[in-house]
Formats: structure tokens, sequence, C-alpha cells
């Protein structure tokens, strides 16, 4: 497995794999591997076959953190990551600085060389995350096309866990004709629910414990509106008053929506997706599901 920190690196492999005719898979990340992004590895592996190659990207984007989030506490475990990558079949990851993806130009000159470039996607990426984190999706899909434009990937595997993300990637791939096809991974849980996430390491017992309110109010509408419909007003109450019993946990969002628009229902369904956003202690968590 080759380990590539420089975009001129990355990119020529990538030209001379696709020059052979070799497909390639990419599965971006921000390290801190966990069996979700395995699964998204395996995912990529089979999408490829044998004879393609799968890369993984390794790189927190600062663009997608506001001023007063995790960005610099986020957790960074390079060594074990790569070591995972391998285990699990990649067979290059990328592990760009922030000066080769962002570079500052020099700032005595008109610094001609400062980054000043975005993608932005302005329909969807303005409910439900885009309400709590106004620029989060701007830096994603900002360094997801980058990162599409360095690699070239043909497939590119992204985890339900982030729901309104993958969506909005399937957009902007759509909207802009970029010639990668989007996979889209199931979210891996622990046994008792819990959507395995990166920051679940910040979580002391007990608030790991009082994380499970976000797959045990998932569960409880799953079960209701097998049965019937129900409107959003009331299992949202419901929810509330079902997370609110945990001392440390404190609602940022809860949402009913159509699974392609992201437009919020009235009328419960089945076929209707829920997301959820919720504080435990300083952590937040999302988790989402269909119902
Ligand atoms: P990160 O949070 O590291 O997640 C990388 C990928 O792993 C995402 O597609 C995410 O949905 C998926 N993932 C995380 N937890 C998962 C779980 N429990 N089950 C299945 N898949 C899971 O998402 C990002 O990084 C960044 O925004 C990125 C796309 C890399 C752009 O910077």
């Amino acid at each position: 497995m080759k380990h590539i920190e420089t975009i001129k690196e990355m990119q020529s492999l990538a030209l001379n794999w696709k020059r052979s005719g070799i497909t390639i898979a990419l599965v971006p990340t921000m390290g801190a591997l966990h069996e979700g992004h395995l699964s998204l590895i395996r995912s990529a592996c089979q999408a490829v076959q044998l004879h393609g190659k799968v890369v993984v990207s390794i790189y927190v984007n600062p663009i997608q953190f506001a001023p007063n989030e995790d960005y610099s506490k986020y957790p960074r475990t390079l060594q074990n990551d790569l070591r995972l990558c391998q285990e699990a079949g990649a067979d290059a990851v990328f592990t760009p600085s922030n000066e080769v993806m962002y570079p500052s130009g020099n700032e005595d000159s008109n610094a001609p060389l400062r980054y000043s470039t975005f993608v932005s996607e302005e329909v969807l990426s303005k409910t439900m995350e885009g309400i709590s984190r106004p620029a989060h999706f701007r830096g994603v899909t900002t360094v997801v096309n980058k990162l599409f434009n360095i690699i070239l990937p043909d497939y590119a595997i992204f985890g339900e866990k982030d729901f309104q993300q993958a969506t909005i990637i399937r957009r902007m791939v759509r909207d802009l004709n970029i010639p990668t096809q989007i996979i889209v991974s199931p979210i891996v849980r622990e046994s008792d629910g819990l959507a395995l996430s990166s920051r679940n390491r910040y979580l002391s017992p007990d608030e790991r414990t009082q994380a499970l309110c976000l797959s045990k109010a998932l569960k409880m509408v799953q079960e209701k509106v097998s049965i019937q419909s129900f409107p959003a007003k009331e299992l949202k109450e419901e929810i509330r008053v079902m997370i609110e019993k945990q001392p440390d946990a404190k609602i940022d969002y809860i949402e009913f929506f159509d699974p392609e628009s992201l437009v919020p229902v009235v009328e419960v369904n089945t076929g209707t997706r829920m997301a959820l956003a919720v504080y435990i202690g300083k952590t937040r968590l999302i988790d989402n599901a269909i119902l």
C-alpha cells in the first residue's frame, strides 16, 4: 500500500492508472477510522473488483469546521489508520497537508497563489445540518471536488450515516456532470444501536449510555410508523420528551423529510426519512433512518 502526501504524486499515479484502463474507487475520510469507514473501504474493493485500485483519503478538512467546532481536537490517529487501511485492502492512502490543499500564498505580494475557489450546493445544504452549521457543506463539497480532481475516481463511497452529505454529493455530481458514480453504504452500529462515529471517543462512559437515546428514538418511530402514519409535530414532541429524560442531552434538531428532496413532511409515513442531531454533553451526535 502506498502512502502519498502530495497532490502531484497522487494525481500522476491516478492518471497512470487511468491510462492503463484501471478503475479507481475513492473513500474520502477524516481519519480516526472505525468499522463504519472500513465497511466503505470494503464496498470500494467490491466496486473495483480484483483489477481496480482503492484509494482512501485521510484529511481533516479545516474549511468544513466553524471556528467554535472541534477542528483542533478532532482525533488524529494516522499510524493506526494506515494499518487499518492496509488490512482492509486499500492500494493507496492520500494524506495531504493544509498547505498542500489550501495554499495561503505569499501575503506580501498580491497573493496570486492564495486559495480562493469554493463549490457550494445551494438548496439541499440549507436544511438540518446546514442550519446548525451554515458553512459546513460548502467546505465538504469543495474538498470532495478537489479530491475527485486529484484522484479521478470512477466510484466514490459515502456512508448513509451522513445522509444529508451523501445526498448533497449526489446532487453535486449530477449538477456538475462529474463522471464519478456515488455509492452510499449502510450505517454501521454498535451491538446496542449506537451509530459508529469518530466523535464517539469524546464520550465519557455515562455519556456513552445516554447517547443511546438517538438510535432508540429512531427505533421507536420506526415501530410506530410501521403500523400507521403520524403527524410530524406529534412525533417530534414525543421524541423530545424521551430524549430530554437524559440529563446531558440537548436536541439540536429532529426532522422528518423526503429522502430525495430533503423537504420536511407534515405527515410521517413509511418511506419518510428521519434525522436528528443531539448534543450529549459537549459532543454533537447525528443519526438517521428510513421509516
Ligand atoms: P468522516 O466523518 O471521516 O466520514 C467518512 C465517511 O465515513 C463518510 O462518508 C461517512 O458517512 C462514513 N461513515 C462514518 N460513520 C459511519 C458509520 N457508522 N457507518 C457507515 N459509514 C460511516 O464525512 C466526512 O468524514 C467528511 O465530511 C468528508 C466526506 C471526508 C469530507 O471531508
